[in-house]
């Protein structure tokens, strides 16, 4: 049976603090935390506008974050400087980990599509910088649900567009949240914890699988199904 993998993309292939190198221009050691705190912000937005069916791109949740968070330093960034933000995220670096782990998976037979909350053609052109869209069957986006993960709409959603079942599609996320989403939604899921501290949120639904690394994912997939 062909597995199908749901890779998420913001903070799972593509490294969202990558940014830290752009801000560091202009807030010194104070970029990772104004990153952190932009990125948790997204989030935030993401989950509220979900709940509140008021679904806007995902890039206006970033841009607002951003906007937030600036204001949170106390508007240490100007326009010009936000612009050019938004600019470079649309130019993340792939994790280090990434192009190996899913030519693997391809070399496995596979089915690897990106699923973001991302617009389609906003995760296309990312993922063409990174160097990695090659590697996908194809880019699902929350977009034509006009909502978000973990909206359990949205699982389904996906894996009506990858003509999937939930038995034989795994989702592949750094965060938790959208790993219990999958999981809670009736796919299996994989967490990628890259860092020892990483934690997962202890709500008593655990994640099908744990990997270091995208790189790991392949083989862990294979064990499972031997
Ligand atoms: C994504 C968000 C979760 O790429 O980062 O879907």
């Amino acid at each position: 049976m062909t597995v199908t993998i749901a890779f998420d993309v913001y903070g799972t292939l593509i490294d969202t603090h990558g940014i830290v190198v752009a801000l560091s221009e202009r807030l010194g050691d104070r970029a990772s935390e104004f990153s952190r705190r932009w990125r948790e912000k997204q989030l935030e937005y993401s989950f509220r506008r979900g709940l509140m069916q008021n679904y806007v791109d995902f890039s206006v949740c970033t841009r607002q974050a951003l906007d937030y968070t600036n204001s949170s330093f106390e508007s240490p960034l100007g326009s010009q400087d936000l612009e050019g933000l938004m600019t470079a995220y649309r130019k993340l670096p792939a994790f280090a980990d990434v192009e190996d782990g899913l030519a693997a998976a391809r070399k496995a037979g596979h089915r690897l599509f990106a699923f973001s909350n991302g617009r389609a053609d906003s995760v296309e052109a990312l993922l063409t910088n990174a160097g990695i869209l090659s590697y996908f069957d194809g880019v699902v986006s929350v977009d034509e649900m006009k909502s978000f993960k973990p909206n359990p709409g949205v699982y389904g959603h996906f894996l009506r567009k990858a003509q999937a079942t939930g038995s034989d599609a795994w989702l592949v996320s750094s965060n938790p949240f959208d790993v219990i989403g999958a999981i809670s939604a009736g796919m299996r899921a994989a967490w990628v914890k890259r860092s020892a501290d990483a934690l997962f949120d202890p709500w008593g639904i655990e994640p099908t699988l744990v990997v270091r690394s995208v790189a790991e994912l392949a083989g862990r997939i294979g064990q499972l199904r031997a």
